[in-house]
């Protein structure tokens, strides 16, 4: 995170004693990236957070290898047709990954249990729902449209309010604002589509009581629950520039041209390997003779994972594409808007519609996405000859 947040109580000075009531100490923890290089924060803690009582290895449920794409084709998948069992950790249904980023999707009813991904950040977006992020921060309520960016290690739990379905990006390194929307001190600078009063954090402390409490914590090796001797929920204040916050893609403001601007003016995210943008309802490209949508293209040195989560996404109407549907355009395909796609657009145009009301995340990676059982489980396998159709 870019900035300075101070929650609950903290000491005046770091590194000095830190008392609580009973006279004993607080226990001070650092959440540093980077090796001491990075953002960090401090954490104060009622109990040692160093105290284990017990490690176990855990076999992950379901199948989570990923298949080569091959032959090459575009790909859509269809998550309405998916049905997960578990929460939306344990239920995450694998749908493409690389080296860099698993992609995976989950829907759930369930509370999770205490969860640590100490390989990455995660980005997890809420596609629809209501879902409390609990974590030893603090809590997040978070809905539909929002992205919560959870730091690598950050030890929490998903808790929905009724039935929630999410998109979960687990990044194998930091998740963060666009450098170039930043000032060298890391504020947000005036050109960027979204600031700092855009992003909502933890508030205030949230502890929880409890002895012997298992934390399922995801390692470069595979599953381990570690059981706590207490509740990691103990935090009376901490401060520092990384925490787990949200964003709602609603707040994201878009930038447009007169003719047509690519995807890196919806930037939201970036990760190593690879992006995240958002697509939000915008006015539709004004310059009197424009193309109001997507040209062809290949971008050569990336997989372009689309979800569509809003609206009408006009440039692939024919395509059998709506709401809750995934394409994959990799690298090595050359895509574009559907066979009458532009015209119809143009036409729209001409009887005066003059905004679009598209909403989708896409990721875009750098290395070429494998493909999970869950994605293969509701591909719509005719979408890759949708061009030919004219
Ligand atoms: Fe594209």
């Amino acid at each position: 995170m870019p900035y300075y947040r101070v929650v609950g109580e903290v000491p005046r000075k770091r590194h000095v004693q830190f008392r609580r009531p009973d006279g004993g100490l607080y226990a001070e923890e650092l959440m540093g990236e980077e090796g001491f290089s990075s953002d960090s924060s401090l954490l104060y803690h009622r109990h040692l957070p160093t105290a284990i009582v017990k490690a176990e290895a855990v076999i992950p449920a379901g199948e989570t290898r990923l298949e080569p794409n091959l032959p090459l084709s575009p790909r859509h998948f269809r998550t309405q047709e998916l049905s997960s069992a578990g929460d939306l950790v344990s239920g995450r249904m694998p749908l493409a990954g690389n080296a860099d980023v698993r992609l995976s999707y989950a829907t759930s009813d369930q509370p999770s249990e205490l969860y640590r991904n100490s390989m990455g950040d995660e980005c997890v977006y809420v596609q629809r729902g209501r879902v409390r992020f609990e974590s030893t921060y603090g809590v997040i309520e978070a809905g539909e449209g929002d992205y919560v960016v959870v730091p690598t290690g950050t030890i929490h739990r998903w808790v929905p309010d009724g039935t929630v379905n999410v998109l979960a990006i687990e990044a194998a390194g930091h998740i963060r604002p666009p450098k170039r929307y930043l000032s060298q001190h890391g504020q947000f600078l005036e050109h960027a589509p979204y600031c700092e009063r855009d992003l909502r954090a933890p508030a205030e402390p949230f502890t929880a009581e409890g002895e012997e409490v298992p934390v399922l914590v995801r390692t470069r090796g595979g599953l381990t629950r570690l059981v706590y001797r207490h509740h990691p929920f103990d935090v009376v204040g901490w401060d520092g520039y990384l925490y787990p916050f949200a964003f709602n893609i609603d707040d994201f403001e878009p930038i447009v041209k007169r003719t047509h601007a690519p995807p890196p003016v919806h930037q939201t995210f970036e990760g190593p390997g690879f992006v995240v943008c958002s697509f939000c309802p915008r006015p539709l490209d004004y310059h009197p003779e424009a193309v109001p949508i997507p040209y062809n293209h290949h971008n050569v040195d990336s997989d372009e994972f689309m979800f569509y989560v809003g609206g009408d996404y006009s440039a692939r109407q024919g395509s059998g594409i709506g709401v809750g549907s995934i394409s994959l355009h990799p690298a090595g395909f050359t895509h574009g808007p559907q066979p009458g796609a532009v015209e119809a657009v143009i036409e729209a145009v001409a009887r005066g519609v003059t905004t679009t009301s598209e909403v989708a995340v896409m990721v875009d990676t750098f290395r070429p996405l494998d493909l999970g059982s869950s994605a293969l489980a509701c591909e719509d396998a005719g979408y890759a000859w949708t061009w030919a159709r004219s």
